[in-house]
């Protein structure tokens, strides 16, 4: 299907490169190594999305999954094409694709960060059904004792879904929703989604530094509006 952004050739790495030292120890996660970001159909694409901004402008190499289900919540909530947002990562994978690299645990990672997390694909997760790439990457990461962080957005919440949560944090996953931290006293959205997306990445080891992290508050100065401004439009100051 010419001019479909989520059909593409598979990326040119990823491949086996060849053995030359069998019995070296696997090194810890380099600086090097990838992290995957899995975006699925979960309201909140735009935590995804600056989950990947984050990351570029730090440096950090990334392997991204935008699910199909992310595809048709996309364009509700963002003025972002489906290309901008794969064009945020160094290698975007399509999402049937289950020969890409990241499906294999044998391609190294630092991990993987699922933002947002729709329960389906926590469901996936939690049952170890691997008929998505993002349910297969994830899995992978979890078999490969690599750090797994699933942004579950829902609510109200079913026993279904908490179990689920359940069985994956069993599995070595963790669960953070993006819940806003009110301490911080946000001015604005971009400030309560930076906050959690910095958090998320603080469990990775990579300081965004784009946060404002607690401290005991200054008595002398007021109160800013914990609330957003009228206007904001998270999903576009984001590309700015
Ligand atoms: C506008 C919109 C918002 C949605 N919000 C959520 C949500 O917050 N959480 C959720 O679990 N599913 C939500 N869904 C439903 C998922 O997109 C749907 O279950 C999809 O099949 C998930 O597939 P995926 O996990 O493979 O992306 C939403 C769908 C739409 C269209």
């Amino acid at each position: 299907m010419d001019g479909d952004p989520l059909v593409h050739a598979p990326p040119p790495d990823g491949v086996c490169t060849g053995n030359g030292s069998a019995l070296r120890p696997e090194p810890a996660a380099s600086d090097a190594q990838p992290l995957v970001v899995g975006i699925s159909g979960g309201t909140g694409i735009v935590y995804g999305i600056r989950m990947l901004q984050a990351l570029r402008a730090g440096g950090v190499p990334t392997h991204l999954v935008f699910s199909r289900g992310a595809r048709l919540t996309l364009p509700h909530e963002c003025g972002l094409t489906v290309r901008d947002v794969l064009a945020l990562a160094d290698v975007h994978h399509h999402p049937d694709d289950m020969a890409a690299a990241v499906s294999s645990g044998s391609f190294r990672t630092r991990g993987m960060v699922v933002a947002p997390c729709s329960v389906k694909s926590l469901a996936q997760i939690a049952t170890g059904v691997c008929d998505t790439l993002l349910a297969r990457a994830a899995d992978v990461t979890l078999k490969e004792r690599r750090r797994l962080v699933l942004m579950v957005r829902e609510t109200p919440l079913t026993l279904t879904h908490l179990r689920n949560m359940a069985t994956v944090t069993e599995n070595g996953a963790i669960i953070a929703p993006p819940v806003p931290a009110f301490y911080i006293r946000p001015r604005t959205l971009d400030d309560v989604i930076d906050q959690s997306v910095g958090r998320v990445l603080d469990l990775f080891g990579i300081d965004t530094g784009s946060f404002a992290r607690w401290r005991r508050p200054d008595a002398s100065q007021p109160a800013t509006h914990p609330l957003p401004e009228r206007g904001d439009r998270p999903c576009e100051s984001a590309l700015s």
